[in-house]
Order: C-alpha cells, then structure tokens, then sequence
C-alpha cells in the first residue's frame, strides 16, 4: 500500500492506551537537527521558546496546540533541499545550513559576502572560482527555490501526518519575513501566518543563544524587528534577558521532559500503534529524500524485511518491529554530508568512516524515543555481518540475532534491485544469486532463503526512484 494512502494517526485526548505524540516526534526532532547542522535539542528548544511567546500572547488552547507541532515539525522538510544545496554551494549541506542560520541574507551585500566565504568552502582556490562562477551563472531565483523545495515538502509531511491545517500552512510559511524579502513566497506582514513569524523569531532565538547566549540573541532579533520579524512579536520579549533561571534551564536541563510539560494539556495529541507507523513511515521519507540515489530505499527496505518476516511465520509484534526497524535505519544518514553520501568517485578513508557512523547515529535517534526502544539495536546493525566483515561495531554470528539478520539481507536485496539515477536496478534472479554467494559467511542461508521465497510470491514492492529530490541547479 503507498505510503501517501495508510489513514493519518487516530487523535484522542487523554487515552492511557495510546503514546503522546510529542514524545515520538519530540524524540525524532533530533534528526533534523542534524540534518540542518544544528546542535541536538535546536528544534524542541525552539518550540520551548515559541510556546512561550505564544503563552504570552495569550493564545487559546487550539491555536497553541497547532503552534506546538509547527515548531517541532518546522524542519521536517530538511533534507529535500539537501542535494542541491550541496550541488549549488559545493560544500557541506550541514555547514551551510547552519551559516545561513546566522545571516542576514535578505541584506543583497551580506547575502553576496555568505555565498562568497560559503561557495566551496574547505577546497582550493580553483574550486572556489568554479563554484562562484556556477552559483554567479545560475537564475537568482535558485536560492528561492531551493527554501521552497524545503517548506513545501515539510508541509507535505505534516499534512501527510493529519497535523490541521494551520500548522501545515506555519511549515509551509516558515521562512518568510515581515517586510516581503522572505525566501519562498515574498508574503509580506499579515499575510504570514502567526504560527510562521512565532516560529522563525523562536528559531533565530534558539541559534543565537545557543552560540551566543541570550542576550546577544534578543539584541539580534531586536535589530531585525520590522525587517525579518513582526515588531508586535519581538516586543513581547521585553524583559527576558533578566530571566536568567529560564534560559538557563532550557539550555542545561532535560529538553524532550521540558517539552512534554508545555503541550497544551487539554489538547494533548495521542497516537496508536498505527499512528506510530505513520511518524516511522514520514521519517523514512525524510531520510530518502536527502539523496536522489536513494530512492525509496527506506520503505522498501522495511517492506522486504516484513515479508521475510512472514515468510517465516513471525507474529504480528515482531513484523511490527521489522518494519519499523527497515523504516529507520538509515536515519543517522540525516548527519552525513550530501558531499559524501553523492560524491560522484571513490570516497577518502577519512568520508568512508563518515559514512560508517551512520549506524551509530541511528542507534542514538531511534534509541531516544521510548517506544522504539526495543527496535534500536536492530535498526542500527544493518551493516553487521556473520563473519565479522560488517561496520562499524564488527559484530559476529554470536551476537546477530533473527531480526538483525533479516534486516541484513533486505538492506542489500533493495540497494541491488533499486533503480537509481544513473543505472537501473539489477534484475531479481541477479541480485538473489548475489545473496546466495554471501549466505553462509557473511549472511544467513536461511534468510536469504525466506528472501527468495518472498520474491516468487510477487508482492516484493517496486524499485522506484524518490518524488522529485529537488531541481538541478
Ligand atoms: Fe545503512
Ligand atoms: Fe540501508
């Protein structure tokens, strides 16, 4: 079934048998963090401050509830944009993301001087040229599209999630300024929508201070008042930087505990065993959109490794598990560069072992949300082989279970038969006998043939490329 079409998560209020939503998401919001180059916690520290200017403007209940999930979701459309910005700027996407953050690049002087230190940055003066003479040949109106690639496909992803309207439209809407010099759209005023200049003010805060401390972000923000940001909106910070026992905790206490207290209680959001589903399923969207060699890769993966599940004869509980685990495991992909993940040649010792942390850094986001706390290790274990040959941990056969071996095979099953951009995909009978020459040493026989069984059932999904990842520049 796609994806697009499975129902969106079922909302109740106060139901002990389902999970709060803000505790998956708010666990999750980890991985956009990296993969806008933030620091862990960027995102639920942003919705901490939005939700308090929103308290302080005395918002109703519904409107601070939607305002809630536009801040935690507000990068969700993150790595849509992250192949072509490292195509445009021939550098790191995260580095770059993260630059852009502290500029003030509606300001044509210091958005020129941004490109110019962003523009290859790290390589020689050649490179340096050619990249500045790419980005000075390419439309002006490239930047633009690129932040629009980014909030469409965030809002896409809430709307997908069943998030009301006006928190889709906040994501769609988030980086747009108050004088009309904004990214995507040019809005100008009120024609932004509240939830959308709450959470750009938030985010701003959240990096300056960050870096900074707080007193030199509400400096900055002040200095923007009227130009990034709606001066009604800025005022209400008047007085904050002498609320030291406030910005103390939020930068030095438990921010995911924090972030469940200030979720309107009234309008707690939570979600059951398939709305959980639906928030692994959006995230493994997120992840293949951040390479267009990718594809679908995530889905597919957790696809496969289900129907070997079934073809073993495994529970409901477990295929659950399986699924899900397919659906993540490739999340700490969100902290490598696009310069590596895409490089188009044979990668340096120094990127291959970037690329090798990726399991790592799947087994810290997954590990951190409560009710996936049994499926971590085994998203995380996907490159372990029975001979020890796998990365990054060199687990054996001792310490590869059912699970961990099933995901093993899906992994490279849906990387062989994937149709990429530049070949397609190998055909079924190939990439099983590629299998069958690893069953026994690296990967286990009878996997191997539970995947082959699952091929001749015919339900094995599509190999297809991912929705568009994003315009060339
Ligand atoms: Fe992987
Ligand atoms: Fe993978």
């Amino acid at each position: 079934m796609p994806v697009s079409s499975v129902p969106t998560p079922q909302i109740a209020h106060e139901e002990a048998d389902r999970i709060p939503l803000s505790q998956v998401l708010g666990a999750l919001s980890h991985a956009l963090d990296l993969t806008e180059g933030q620091p862990w916690g960027h995102a639920a520290r942003t919705c901490l401050i939005g939700m308090r200017i929103g308290e302080s403007l005395g918002l109703d209940p519904d409107t601070r509830s939607q305002l809630y999930y536009s801040l935690l979701m507000k990068d969700a459309g993150c790595s849509s944009n992250a192949h072509a910005t490292t195509e445009f700027f021939g550098t790191d996407d995260q580095a770059l993301k993260a630059g852009l953050k502290f500029a003030d690049w509606t300001d044509p002087l210091r958005l020129k001087l941004f490109a110019l230190r962003s523009a290859a940055l790290g390589q020689g003066v050649g490179a340096r040229v050619r990249q500045l003479l790419h980005m000075a040949r390419a439309d002006e109106g490239t930047g633009r599209e690129l932040i629009r690639i980014r909030c469409d496909r965030g809002a896409e992803i809430c709307q997908s999630l069943g998030f009301p309207r006006a928190t889709v439209e906040a994501v769609r809407c988030l980086d747009e300024q108050w004088d009309g010099r904004g990214a995507a759209r040019g809005l100008v005023g009120d024609e932004i929508p509240l939830l959308s200049r709450i959470a750009l003010l938030a985010q701003t805060l959240e990096v300056f201070a960050a870096r900074d401390g707080a007193a030199r972000a509400l400096e900055v923000v002040r200095g923007r008042a009227g130009r990034w940001f709606d001066p009604d909106l800025v005022a209400v910070l008047r007085g904050w930087e002498g609320d030291h026992g406030w910005w103390g905790e939020l930068y030095g206490s438990d921010v995911l505990s924090r972030l469940s207290a200030v979720e309107p209680e009234d309008r707690i959001i939570r979600v059951d065993a398939e709305g959980v589903d639906r928030v692994a399923e959006s995230f493994a969207q997120v992840v293949d959109a951040k390479s267009p060699f990718t594809g679908r890769h995530s889905t597919r993966v957790a696809l496969l490794a289900r129907g070997i599940g079934e073809v073993l004869g495994l529970g409901p509980v477990e295929l659950r598990d399986l699924y899900r685990a397919g659906l993540l495991h490739d999340i700490g992909k969100l902290g490598i560069s696009n310069r590596i993940l895409d490089k188009n040649g044979p990668l340096t010792p120094l990127e291959r072992k970037q690329v090798e942390r990726h399991p790592v850094l799947t087994w810290t986001i997954v590990g951190q949300v409560e009710v996936f706390a049994g499926i971590a290790r085994k998203a995380a274990v996907h490159h372990e082989r029975l001979d020890g040959t796998g990365y990054p941990w060199g687990y054996g056969a001792a310490e590869l279970g059912r699970d961990d071996r099933i995901l093993a095979v899906a992994d490279i099953y849906e990387a062989l038969t994937a149709t990429r951009p530049y070949r397609a995909g190998m055909p079924p009978e190939r990439a099983l006998s590629i299998l069958r020459e690893m069953e026994g040493v690296a990967l286990d026989s009878g996997m191997v043939r539970a995947m082959e069984a699952f091929e001749e059932t015919g339900a094995v999904p599509e190999p297809g490329l991912a929705p568009e990842p994003g315009p060339p520049p």
